[in-house]
């Protein structure tokens, strides 16, 4: 039977991982995968998730299943860093899952399950990895103009544009910050005037919130998804756990599902649990403990908080020093956009042959619609990108 498979295409993201790693030159760069590492290239384990791990270790006296929408503690925790109270928390429904990727799983599911027929807008571009799923389940999929390749920062009015295409019923993804793999995020004017859109046409928003405390800081990255969320009367929150508590690995995510009435939440649990229990029954809890144990404790959650401010900061810094880089040796402003983005990522907006040019000739290694993973840089190697581009750029 097995050999009526079919290969399948292979993930952009994780090829490229795999590619840089088999590159035998020594100064190489990896812009590739969202994983944030520090100057010396490294990925940490946070000070607060070691800390709340050995107390896990101390403390655990069972390791019988959970529920199968996780570890309330878990759910409340995140409910609260992400909404911040902004929605009566007898609306929302919550899910713990593996991962964001799980949670955006999961939240296609359970539209697709209340609609058997729903459309997924998505921006233009987005994660593929949105795309690669919604396709694999069957779910078309309409993208909203999002990007202006001429700026580098969204192109909002050919959004609205877009976006006057949606019906009752559709489903309309937008990312909660740090937008991927642009780095163009919208204003909260824009924000607002999406909202209204979407709530004349019936639409339901789904938020994929995977980089808060990444851009602006914790609140204000949560700023659009609070505002869309305490707005509309139905809304999905996918958010992931995987970057701001850097715990990749440990596959911790939440979806949520905010309902019109408080009388239907239960229905809408019922439902997101009666999911998880057919793919997987219960969630993975080791991370989601971890994230409860840190975001209880006031004494942790201030060294987690203070860290991925570091992290952040860290981040901006880089994406100044190569926007000035970038000014000074090419003489224009036209790399400004990179200190305006924010987030893990930025769009340089280059041709596929120049990321190739760069893969090629420079050992710097960056997805080929030309997103970089700001992270994958420390202030050494910032200089040594500039000249490449400029490089690549001429020949
Ligand atoms: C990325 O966009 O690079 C990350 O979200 C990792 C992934 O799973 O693709």
């Amino acid at each position: 039977m097995l050999e009526h498979l079919k290969d399948q295409p292979a993930d952009k993201i994780l090829s490229l991982a795999a590619a840089y790693k088999a590159d035998p030159r020594e100064q190489k760069i990896d812009l590739g995968v969202g994983v944030y590492k520090n100057a010396k290239g490294v990925t940490p384990v946070m000070r607060a998730v070691k800390e709340a791990e050995a107390r896990i270790l101390a403390e655990q006296q069972t390791k019988a299943y959970t529920g199968l929408a996780g570890d309330p503690a878990f759910a409340d925790a995140m409910v609260d860093l992400v909404l911040g109270g902004t929605v009566e928390r007898d609306r929302i429904a919550a899910l713990a899952t593996p991962g964001g990727t799980g949670a955006c799983r999961q939240g296609f599911e359970l539209a697709r399950l209340a609609k058997p027929d729903v459309r997924v807008w998505h921006s233009a571009p987005t994660w593929p990895n949105h795309l690669s799923i919604l396709k694999f389940m069957g779910v078309e999929a309409k993208p909203y103009r999002y990007f202006d390749e001429e700026t580098a920062l969204v192109d909002f009015e050919g959004m609205m544009e877009y976006l006057q295409g949606v019906a009752q019923g559709d489903v309309v993804l937008l990312h909660g910050c740090c937008h991927n793999p642009t780095g163009a995020n919208l204003t909260s004017e824009q924000i607002d005037r999406v909202t209204a859109l979407l709530t004349e046409k019936g639409a339901m928003p789904m938020i994929d919130i995977a980089y808060q405390g990444f851009g602006d800081g914790l609140e204000a990255d949560a700023a659009a998804t609070r505002a869309i969320a305490s707005r509309v009367p139905e809304c999905l929150i996918a958010a992931s756990c995987s970057k701001n508590f850097g715990i990749y690995r440990e596959r911790t995510g939440l979806l949520m599902a905010i309902s019109a009435e408080a009388g239907q939440t239960k229905t809408t649990q019922d439902n997101m649990n009666f999911l998880n229990r057919q793919t997987y029954s219960f969630p993975p809890d080791h991370g989601a403990r971890v994230v409860a144990t840190i975001l209880n404790d006031p004494e942790l959650r201030a060294d987690w908080e203070a860290e991925l401010e570091e992290v952040r900061t860290g981040m901006l810094a880089l994406r100044e020093q190569l926007a000035a880089e970038l000014a000074r040796l090419t003489n224009t402003d036209r790399y400004a956009f990179i200190a305006r983005h924010r987030g893990m990522f930025s769009r340089l907006g280059v041709s596929p042959e120049m990321v190739e040019r760069l893969r090629e000739d420079h050992a710097i290694y960056m997805v080929g619609d030309s997103r970089m993973n700001i992270a994958g840089l420390n202030a050494e190697t910032v200089p040594v990108l500039a000249r490449a581009i400029v490089e690549a750029e001429k020949a």
